[in-house]
């Protein structure tokens, strides 16, 4: 899995530096091309000669560094590297990265990543166990693109005996094959709608639905987890929902039209679009500047949205693959196989609001997959898990591999 994968490693100022060129050498050994990228510190630790003579590689140190060609040639990292690993990981380095604090090449590049980031900690026991470094690791657990290793127990350099050794160069050769082998999405671009949308009647009141995002979000996150970059077009959702969707592009947009305008731009530069979000059907043919009286009797005009799937399906290429969604009540299957058709999609997700546990809300879903190979049923599951179901069937779908049936 290794082989011809681009792998760039971060280094910051601990110890454990000495192990990084061994890190390197195994990768090398694997058939990756690595670049490093270094922190002042950490060349205190290990020389940029060594770095630069087993890399085959120049290294990368400050933002303004008079040596580099282009001073902001280390932003292109972000795009170069299929991995990124930070190895050590101190605590200095663990705070700035969870906060968003970039003044080096390392943290810059770690903040404007957008693909798996592998860290690997290794600081003295006392350190490790402050409530500051253990809510900044909980913070980049957080984040779906990040995987932050356990230590090991040990002899530390600081002369004592306990936890906050780094994980060997083996371990995180191993754990980066590991999270490379799921990259199946790598390089493809993936646009996903999500949640409701909300339709103004006057400056206090809306229409919308009760859709929350969470089968969405599940499903981006499941896309990038395999690699894929992905962009969110969402409508109002929780906020705890976008924060662990760090590493996914989010447009914000609050009404159907606003949707149809950023789902059609993105879709244009798209390989896959998942159209998620439950957008309304109908908004109000007026809006009122003004908020409206109260009446005995009121009627409000409506008029139909734009399809956003339905322009999509008109302007798919033969390289698109267009996943809907079916939200039904009743004659599902036929509802759904209308619509496969009507907006051109490739496959559509039928769920249905008479399964328990199913729709809007609830962190389950029980959903149908149609497509032109006809129908497969799964059974009620986490949202998390019918995404990967979702996902998988994209990927067999992308790569014209049979389906397997569950049993
Ligand atoms: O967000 P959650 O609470 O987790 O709930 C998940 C969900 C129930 C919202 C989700 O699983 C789901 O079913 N989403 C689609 C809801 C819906 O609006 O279905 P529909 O059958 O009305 O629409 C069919 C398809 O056309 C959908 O892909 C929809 O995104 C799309 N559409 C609809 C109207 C419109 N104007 N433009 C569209 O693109």
């Amino acid at each position: 899995m290794l082989k011809g994968k681009h792998i760039l490693v971060g280094i910051s100022g601990g110890i454990a530096a000495y192990k990084i060129p061994f890190l390197i050498r195994l990768f090398r050994k694997s058939g990756a091309e690595v670049k490093v990228c270094a922190t002042a510190n950490a060349l205190q630790f290990v020389t940029v000669v060594t770095l630069e003579t087993l890399s085959g590689n120049k290294v990368y140190t400050d933002v303004f560094a008079p040596h580099n060609e282009h001073s902001t040639e280390h932003i292109s990292l972000y795009d170069w590297a299929d991995l990124m690993i930070v190895a050590p990981a101190t605590a200095n380095s663990i705070g700035k990265m969870a906060n968003g604090i970039a003044d080096d090449a390392l943290t810059t590049t770690f903040l404007a990543m957008r693909k798996p980031v592998l860290i690997a900690p290794a600081m003295n026991s006392n350190m490790l166990a402050h409530p500051a470094v253990t809510k900044n690791i909980a913070t980049l657990k957080s984040w779906q693109h990040v995987t932050v290793l356990d230590t090991g127990e040990g002899f530390l350099a600081c002369g004592t005996m306990g936890s906050g050794r780094m994980a060997e160069p083996e371990d995180i050769l191993r754990a980066a094959d590991k999270l490379l082998e799921a990259q199946t999405f790598t390089g493809k671009r993936i646009l996903i709608t999500a949640g409701p949308t909300r339709e103004a009647i006057d400056p206090v009141r809306y229409i919308s639905n009760h859709s929350s995002g969470k089968m969405a979000y599940a499903i981006a996150s499941e896309f990038l987890k395999r690699g894929g970059e992905v962009t969110i077009v969402s409508g109002p959702v929780a906020d705890e929902l976008k924060q662990k969707a760090k590493g996914c592009r989010i447009a914000d947009v609050t009404s159907a039209g606003q949707m149809f305008d950023a789902a059609t731009t993105f879709a244009a530069n798209s390989d896959i679009i998942v159209l998620c979000a439950a957008v309304a059907d109908f908004t109000p043919a007026q809006y009122s500047d003004i908020k409206l009286k109260r009446h005995d009797e009121m009627t409000l005009p409506l008029r139909p949205t734009q399809d956003i799937a339905a322009a999509i399906g008109r302007n798919k290429t033969t390289k698109q693959l267009l996943v809907g969604f079916a939200l039904e009540t009743n004659n599902e299957t036929e509802n759904a196989q209308q619509k496969l058709k009507s907006k051109n999609l490739d496959m559509i997700v039928l769920n249905s609001l008479r399964d328990d546990g199913a729709g809007f809300g609830v962190d389950t879903n029980k959903i149908t997959i149609i497509s032109g190979e006809g129908e497969q049923h799964y059974p009620l599951k986490s949202k998390q898990e019918v995404a990967c179901d979702i996902v998988d069937f994209v990927e067999h779908k992308l790569y014209e591999r049979p389906t397997i049936p569950e049993v």
